[in-house]
């Protein structure tokens, strides 16, 4: 079996909705201290649903694909599935990730809901009460 599935490399060759959107309403930057990849998730929010996402990923083939797939999975998404969504999630978007690319996944996870909450911060009225 190949080491990656067809769709990682779709994304890691092709990925979507790369960029940068200048007046996002959450914006979210993570890392991971051990590969040095960096991923910035860029939100636009309108009506509680996300309008358009952009990202930018220095780092490996896999955090290109997972943060490809996970903006395909929460574009025009209501914020509140975009809270559910998790690193499996974007793994078996993918149809899966080697073990030891799940981190990568993960770093796409925390990207979007760090960028969710970067929003929430700035409007803290449409924060859904825990
Ligand atoms: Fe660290 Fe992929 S190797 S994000």
């Amino acid at each position: 079996m190949a080491l990656y599935s067809e769709k990682v490399m779709d994304h890691f060759r092709n990925p979507r909705n790369v960029g940068v959107i200048e007046d996002a309403d959450g914006v979210g930057e993570v890392g991971n201290a051990k590969c040095g990849d960096i991923m910035k998730m860029y939100l636009k929010i309108e009506d509680d649903v996300v309008q358009d996402v952009k990202f930018e990923t220095f780092g490996c083939g896999s955090a290109i694909a997972s943060s490809s797939m996970a903006t395909e999975l929460i574009k025009g998404k209501p914020l509140c599935e975009v809270k559910q969504l998790t690193n499996k999630a974007v793994a078996e978007a993918l149809d899966g990730l080697p073990a030891y690319k799940m981190h990568c996944s993960v770093l796409a996870e925390e990207a979007i809901q760090s960028a969710l909450e970067d929003y929430y911060s700035r409007h803290p009225e449409k924060k859904p009460a825990e």
